[in-house]
């Protein structure tokens, strides 16, 4: 009796663990579900702020994960001369973004006067220029893409092409999934909150998952830890190595899944808002990147006192 049981529960363990093992299988097989079948630009103009804005529909409805959100609105700025923003909410109403106050910036262009007047005005804009960094999009299903002016490299692309590495652009009260092409040879460093093995360089196939959830025990009644889903990509083009910086401005929890020939980012809640830094130089990068989120503060001449200290004491 005793026995019997006992190989029947190892036998339960070990099917089990074979279930698992298939699931794991089909978890990291190359080819990921797609959820949606994208968005529509069914409208875009430019505003008197002098950026973008444009409206997006979704192409058909469902419910996994939770049902679409209907319309959403697109705001495009070239905020600096190295800085390009691109942001993308709900059209109809507010939701949750990393605050205002929290880290001061630009506002972006209310909604509602925007819908009503753009639907009747045709599709203009086809490219949008800074002075580094270039704008475009494919408005059926939307798609956007940054290029370099310079040497005319793709930085970002959310187009999928019907290729089976990724879906359209899905936008739900708690998914969100955005994609971006890459070339092979580009070297993506970042994201942070998140120990890897290799290191900052981001390796392909590497779950990258964010979710801070740690609370120093000093400040009360605040959570002070938040992530900045950013990376920095360098590669080289014409015998040149230019560098960017990309920062998806979204405090919720994420898996970000890097494959070797395109970036996805799965949210669930908040926005799409990103920012991409012209660089071209690693330094510039970071210099541009600190004049948005804040520089950090100098250290004291003496906090480096037992650091000074240390050799002598270990010795
Ligand atoms: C983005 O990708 C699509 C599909 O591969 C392509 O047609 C389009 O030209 C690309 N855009 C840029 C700016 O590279």
């Amino acid at each position: 009796m005793f026995s019997s049981t006992g190989s029947f529960l190892s036998l339960s363990v070990f099917s089990v663990l074979v279930l698992l093992l298939s699931f794991y299988q089909v978890n990291s097989s190359s080819t990921p579900t797609k959820i949606g079948k994208g968005y529509r630009l069914i409208s875009i103009e430019e505003t008197p702020g002098g950026g973008i804005v444009g409206v997006l529909q979704v192409k058909q409805k469902n419910n996994i994960y939770g049902p679409d959100i209907p319309l959403l609105q697109l705001h495009v700025k070239h905020e600096t001369q190295d800085r390009l923003r691109v942001h993308i909410t709900d059209a109809e109403k507010q939701r949750w973004e990393v605050p205002y106050d929290l880290l001061p910036r630009e506002k972006t262009q209310a909604l509602k006067q925007t819908i009503g007047r753009s639907r009747k005005n045709p599709i203009t804009v086809q490219e949008y220029s800074g002075s580094e960094l270039i704008f475009s999009y494919i408005a059926d299903p939307f798609s956007f893409a940054v290029k370099r002016k310079s040497n005319g490299q793709t930085l970002f692309n959310s187009s999928s092409d019907g290729s089976e590495s990724f879906g359209e652009m899905v936008f739900k009260d708690q998914y969100l999934e955005i994609s971006t092409q890459l070339p092979k040879d580009a070297s993506l460093y970042g994201l942070g909150e998140n120990t890897q093995p290799h290191g900052i360089k981001l390796y392909p196939g590497d779950p990258y998952t964010l979710y801070t959830t740690d609370i120093s025990a000093i400040n009360l009644n605040a959570d002070l830890y938040g992530s900045h889903p950013v990376y920095m990509d360098l590669r080289k083009v014409k015998g040149q190595a230019d560098a960017h910086a990309v920062l998806l401005l979204n405090s919720n929890g994420m898996d970000v899944f890097y494959r070797g020939t395109s970036l996805t980012y799965k949210i669930i809640g908040g926005v799409f808002d990103f920012y991409f830094f012209s660089g071209p130089t690693p330094l510039a990068v970071v210099d541009q990147y600190t004049s948005l989120i804040g520089r950090p503060a100098p250290m004291p001449y003496w906090a480096f006192g037992m650091i000074l200290l240390s050799p002598l004491v270990l010795s």
